[in-house]
């Protein structure tokens, strides 16, 4: 068994990235990627249920969590590229990718760019489609927002938008967690995010090209990443399996735990034996 703290700096190209390297070292490498505006530590309950047989990776992706900015200018093809730089870092040929939303994007760009870098996909409340001009306008307006009154009124407007309304009461400590999350971001890591992710391509017409395992998760009251859009890249990516999550918005690994996981390890047992 492998452990590193959750601080653990390792230097990729223009900065210094945060991760996590635990599990099993002998087994396969499973790498998570989180949404926006979050970081590393919304894994907590994968590593937990993966990390006797699998190797787990996580990091915080560029201006997140505990990771640096860099020079670099913010998109998520520069994201995906960070992820393969990050690999190759740690010496790591072939992986499997679970991606959360933000994390989603990231995971479809690296794949599309890194066929050969990758065994397996898990993609989680996620799209495969560019923000729509109303997605764009939204993300100016909370830049103003941020620009006016900071990150906790942003973290205040954009909260009940990332969760089933029953998780309000369900789960307030993961709540309070995520708030937490939102806080710790800097007021210009998430401008910039803001900007990668209205500024991001569609994958969509590359789901066809996809020939790995595909296990796709949605949560079932998800209205930031809808069902619908995801069953839409289900039936784009020949041979993959779809799941809906109960009792879940945008957040089902931290919603319904029990239920991702469950999905996720038959999942990563039928690809691996
Ligand atoms: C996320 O959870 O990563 C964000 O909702 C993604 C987005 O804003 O498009």
């Amino acid at each position: 068994m492998i452990h590193t703290d959750d601080n653990n700096m390792i230097k990729v190209k223009d900065f210094r990235v945060s991760y996590i390297d635990t599990g099993f070292r002998d087994g396969p490498v499973i790498v998570f990627i989180h949404g926006f505006p979050l970081n590393k530590s919304m894994w907590r309950g994968q590593i937990d249920a993966l990390k006797s047989h699998y190797r787990v990776i996580t990091y915080d992706v560029r201006g997140h969590g505990n990771s640096e900015l860099g020079y670099e200018e913010f998109t998520v093809k520069r994201f995906a590229g960070d992820l393969i730089d990050l690999l190759d870092v740690l010496g790591i040929d072939q992986a499997g990718l679970c991606g959360l939303s933000m994390g989603g994007y990231i995971a479809l760009n690296a794949i599309v760019s890194h066929p050969d870098r990758f065994n397996t996909l898990v993609l989680c409340d996620t799209n495969c489609i560019a923000d729509t001009p109303g997605v764009t306008q939204k993300r100016m307006e909370t830049i103003e927002v941020i620009r006016q009154y900071g990150v906790e009124q942003f973290a205040d407007d954009n909260l009940h938008n990332l969760f089933a309304p029953e998780s309000f009461t369900r789960k307030k400590q993961e709540v309070a967690a995520v708030k937490e999350m939102m806080i710790r971001s800097s007021e210009d890591s998430i401008v910039r995010t803001q900007y990668a992710l209205a500024g991001r391509e569609e994958t969509c017409s590359k789901l066809h090209d996809i020939k790995l395992p595909v296990l796709i998760m949605v949560g079932e009251k998800d209205t930031i990443t809808p069902p619908l859009l995801a069953k839409d890249m289900h039936d784009k990516i020949n041979g993959s399996v779809f799941k809906v999550i109960e009792n879940a918005g945008h957040l089902s690994n931290i919603e319904n735990p029990d239920q991702f996981n469950m999905n996720l390890l038959r999942f990563l047992k039928d690809v691996y034996g």
